[in-house]
């Protein structure tokens, strides 16, 4: 029975495929010959691994136009390679335009994070949005509602990511360098579909503390 189930649930992922490989053959833009040579996205998209916020959907862009890196609570660490390698490829070879992190309502990544309880390995991730709720613990706490409390925890984690983009080496050393790379930080809701940024967004490192800005 449980084989049955899983062939069936695979055999999907086999029909979806053939599905799209007919959308592609009729597709008579020729989009999809160009993208097999290369990809120019103009877009680098930092967001949460949940299965409800894929990139391409809540943004209405197709194929070869959103370059993308998801993790849980789409968190942006100073030592996280996976992280730097994508940013580093993102901002020096693909000269991406605009650095999104998008983070979601009722993210269970950050509600874990406050919860106080175990949940195994992703504890020592969890450490990096607790380090955040350090910062903001005054305001976190005061609020009673625990999914308002959840929500707001959503919003100040993706300014502190933001943050993190904007101080590392990779985006310190474009906007050296002339690069145009905007950084802005957004919330999903996932019953709406809407995306609202935050208005928490970066062009260059002026506004930063001279700690954290290169000469
Ligand atoms: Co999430």
């Amino acid at each position: 029975m449980i084989e049955k189930e899983l062939q069936l649930g695979f055999e999907e992922i086999l029909k979806g495929n053939k599905e799209w490989v007919n959308f592609v053959e009729n597709d008579e833009t020729g989009r999809f010959q160009q993208l097999a040579k290369g990809q120019h996205p103009e877009v680098l998209w930092i967001g949460c691994a949940d299965s409800r916020v894929p990139a391409n959907e809540i943004t209405g862009k197709k194929p070869g136009e959103v370059f993308v890196h998801r993790n849980i609570a789409n968190m942006c660490i100073h030592s996280d390679m996976s992280m730097l390698s994508v940013l580093d490829y993102a901002v020096n070879v693909l000269q991406v335009k605009h650095i999104i992190v998008a983070g979601h309502y009722g993210c269970g990544g950050i509600a874990a994070s406050l919860s106080g309880q175990q949940h195994g390995i992703i504890d020592n991730w969890l450490c990096h949005i607790k380090d955040v709720y350090r910062l903001h613990a005054k305001e976190v706490d005061a609020i009673e509602d625990p999914e308002a409390r959840v929500n707001r925890m959503v919003e100040l984690n993706v300014k502190e990511q933001v943050f993190n983009l904007t101080t590392t080496s990779i985006v310190q050393n474009a906007w050296k360098n002339g690069a145009k790379l905007a950084i802005h930080g957004m919330v999903i809701n996932i019953g709406t579909g809407e995306l609202t940024n935050l208005d928490y967004s970066f062009i260059s490192n002026e506004s930063l503390n001279k700690v954290f800005a290169f000469k």
